[in-house]
This record gives C-alpha cells, structure tokens and sequence, in this order.
C-alpha cells in the first residue's frame, strides 16, 4: 500500500449553516463510503454542471412523470429494458414511495400482509395509510454482529400455515438487507406462488446486482412479482431517484401503480432527478461495473491483512458491495469517528459494525484511503465492550394489540419514556439507518422496546 496523507477532520460549528457543514465536509472527505453511489464525481449527471437550467417543470414538450407520453415514457421503457421487467415505473420520491404505493395496491387484494421485522419503516408508514395489517415474520439474526439477515424459509413456511384462513395479500422482503444479507428469492418467490400470494421485493440496496457480474443473486432473475429500486444507492442517479418493475404478469398494472404512486407523491416531480434516471442508463455498461468490483477485491485482500477488523462474511449470499466491517477493541460509534477523522466517510452503523459503501462513484485511492487508516488504526487499546450500545439487543416479534393504522388515528397523548412500559404505541420509532422500527403503532411497549428506545436518548412517545 502506497501512503496517501490523511487530511484532518471536519469542524462543523453549531452556528454553522447547512451550507457552510456540507462544504467543511466535502473539503475534508478523501473516501466517500456512502450513499448517494456516484459519490459527487463529475463523470456522472454531466448536465449539474447547468443544475439551475435543468430545474425545469411539466413544460410543453417536457411530458409529465404521472401520464408520461413521450421523453419520460421513454426513459421508463429504456429501464424495462436494462432490467429486464415487463414494465418498470420511475419515482422522485424513493424506494420509499414506491413501496407504500405497491402496499395501496396489495391492500386491494386481502387484509394482511406478512411483513419481516427488519423491514424499511416506509412499509411501516405504508400499514398506517392503508389498514393492512402486519403479520410479523423474524428472519434469521446474527448474534455477533447483532443483525437481521435473510429470510427464514421455515419460519415463512410456518407463518403461512398458521395463518392460512387470514386474506394474505402478499409478502414484502428487504434483499440486499442494509448489511448485504441476500435471501433466497427464488425459493420464496416459489412458495408465494404456491400459496397465491404477491410477492414484493425492496432491493433498494441491490440495482447494481443485474450489472456487476452477479445478476443470479437479482431478484429480478425470479419470479418475484415485484422489484423495486433505489437507483441512487449504488447506481449513479440524484438521491430520490427509484424505480418498480413489475415481474410477473399481474392483474394490475403501471397505470395503477402510478395512481397510487401520486397520491402519496409530489405534484412537482423533479426533473433533475428524471434526467439523473436517464443518464444512469447509460453508464451501466460492464468497464463501470468492472473496476468498482477490482475496488472491492482489493479492500477485500487489504482488510484479511489488517488484525484487528473483522470483515462481516456470513454464510449465506452476500452483496460484496456492502462492506462490513468492526473491530474487537473498540465500539462500532468509536471506529466509525475514526475513519472519519481520517477522511473517511461510511455510510452508517449497522448491527455492531460499521457500514462502508460502494457504488458506481467509488474511486481507486478509496481502498487505500481506507487501508491505510485501518492499519493505523491497529494500536488501539482493547476494551471490554466492542459492542455498539445501540444496536445490541435483536427485538422480539411486535405483540400487535391495535392494526397500526388504528393505534395511529386513535385519540393519543404524549408520555415520557419512563411511563410507556406496557403501553400501545401510536407512532414509528426507527434508527436510520438502517431505518428498520424499533416500535410500531399498534404494537405494546416491551421492557426491551422501552430499553431501546431510551438508548436513543429519546425522551417522549405518543402511546
Ligand atoms: C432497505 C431499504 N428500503 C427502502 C429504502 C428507501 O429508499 P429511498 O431512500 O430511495 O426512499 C431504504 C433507504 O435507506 C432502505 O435501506
């Protein structure tokens, strides 16, 4: 490993504007390990460099995101056919939206929905606005690295069995999860065939697997019915920008999908964000992908030399651009100041280690950025508790008393923490990220809630 210097950290002031932070930590940032996946490079969204005039609303010829007939149609039709779907939709507004507008659909369809707990909370949020009720499914946990990984086949197997008299509309899953876990699509996808149900799959974190040499780990290769994208994780689209294929024939469409889509949507969809859509089209041709993943290998050779950090290589399918990593001498908080202090920026903590991010923006140096610091890193003192204090308890199952939309509308009042043992919750309570719910409405306040919810330093809860 070649020696890059190591800039010093950033010193954002409380009185300094959102502006002034942003500019104090791009100046100091050498690594980019997050989200959004063009990482601020200039090779990508070429027409920024003009950002004001692209700024642009449903002028004439400029067609119209929620009846699209021409330009943006076209853009639909190109990402249908890069992912292969039968037809795909594009949203300003996230995975998120998409998600809660494939849930209004489903709600079409029956009164439940089998939901895992590490589920994004817009799946929460998306229970709340339609009236489906959850029901619970746990996938498998990590106890070393305190996490939620894959789906558990016999637990959705069971799930099914001892609800099979419920209207069950469909399943929603996280593959890629937060951490990389990938779970078995296409044996899921079998079984919610089997037992007639639509199957929904939030691969936020995975609209690169069809392009970087693993498109058998896509879910998009199986007969999951519905896909859905955050083009700007890993791909090089503006943050915001997402996509829905739908998979599988269905007995609705894009037209209504697009319905539901705007009645949770802005009216004034962002035409920067559109045209960010457009140009990531084009980048995902194989070189791109290609050097991202000679990134990751070397990171991945780097990190076997480096003693003190562990690199999360579970057993079952993993996204290799999700990189995580901890070490056994310090918290995961602690390690992730660390990088930063050196310039390096990871996406977040996740479980009890810290998350590092690829994307189609990542840069050759990034790897040794990040190598170099880690193996600085080395003579560090051992302590007793290597755990992240906020991420180090797996929840149980919700006990859901309320649906979640009920507990949400019902008459509330506003209580300490303190108070709230044994209480129905009216509101989400979610770390971002992952953005996965410690607390649900509808659902009773364990000891074990309570006691996460006061790790997060949160004071009051609607009950
Ligand atoms: C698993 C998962 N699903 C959905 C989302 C929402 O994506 P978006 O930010 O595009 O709304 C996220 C965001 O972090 C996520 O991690």
């Amino acid at each position: 490993m070649s020696s890059l210097s190591l800039t010093k950290p950033p010193i954002i002031n409380k009185t300094d504007s959102l502006i002034q932070a942003c500019t104090k930590v791009i100046k100091q940032r050498s690594a980019s390990y997050h989200i959004p996946g063009h990482k601020g490079h200039k090779q990508f969204n070429h027409f920024l460099a003009n950002g004001q005039s692209y700024d642009l609303t449903e002028l004439v010829g400029l067609d119209d995101l929620y009846h699209p007939q021409s330009t943006i149609k076209k853009i639909e039709t190109a990402v249908s056919s890069k992912f292969g779907s039968l037809e795909s939709i594009i949203s300003t507004n996230g995975a998120s939206s998409l998600i809660i507008a494939s849930l209004i659909e489903l709600a079409k369809f029956g009164t439940k929905v089998i939901v895992p707990v590490n589920s994004h909370i817009s799946v929460i949020n998306a229970l709340v606005l339609t009236g489906l009720e959850p029901i619970w499914l746990e996938p498998d946990y990590d106890e070393n690295w305190n996490l939620y990984t894959t789906i558990n086949i016999t637990n959705l197997q069971n799930t099914l069995i001892n609800n099979r008299n419920q209207q069950i509309a469909g399943l929603i899953i996280t593959s890629p999860t937060y951490a990389g876990d990938i779970s078995n699509i296409a044996q899921i996808a079998q079984i919610c065939h089997e037992a007639n149900i639509y199957l929904i799959v939030d691969e936020s974190h995975g609209s690169h697997l069809l392009f970087n040499g693993y498109s058998e780990l896509s879910s998009l290769k199986t007969t999951a019915h519905i896909v859905i994208h955050s083009l700007h994780k890993t791909l090089s689209a503006l943050t915001q920008a997402a996509c829905l294929h739908i998979n599988q024939k269905l007995p609705f469409n894009a037209i209504d999908l697009k319905n539901n889509l705007k009645l949770i949507s802005t009216s004034s969809p962002s035409y920067l964000i559109m045209l960010s859509i457009e140009e990531s089209l084009k980048k995902l041709n194989l070189e791109n992908f290609i050097s991202v993943n000679n990134i990751q290998t070397e990171i991945n050779q780097n990190l076997a030399s480096i003693k003190n950090i562990h690199h999360y290589k579970p057993n079952h399918q993993i996204d290799s651009w999700h990189i995580l990593i901890k070490s056994n001498n310090i918290t995961s908080d602690k390690l992730a100041s660390f990088l930063i202090n050196h310039g390096i920026y990871p996406e977040g903590l996740i479980g009890n280690g810290v998350l590092l991010m690829l994307g189609l923006g990542s840069q050759n140096n990034d790897s040794k950025y990040l190598c170099n610091a880690l193996t600085a890193f080395k003579g560090s003192k051992p302590q007793s508790n290597s755990v992240n204090p906020k991420f180090n308890k797996p929840l149980a199952l919700f006990n859901q008393v309320m649906s979640p939309r009920q507990a949400y509308f019902a008459k509330t009042k506003t209580i300490k923490v303190a108070d709230c043992l044994n209480k129905i919750s009216a509101q989400n309570i979610s770390i971002c990220p992952p953005g996965i719910p410690l607390i649900v409405p509808g659902a009773i306040i364990t000891q074990e809630i309570k006691n996460n919810i006061k790790d997060l330093s949160i004071k009051i809860v609607n009950v």
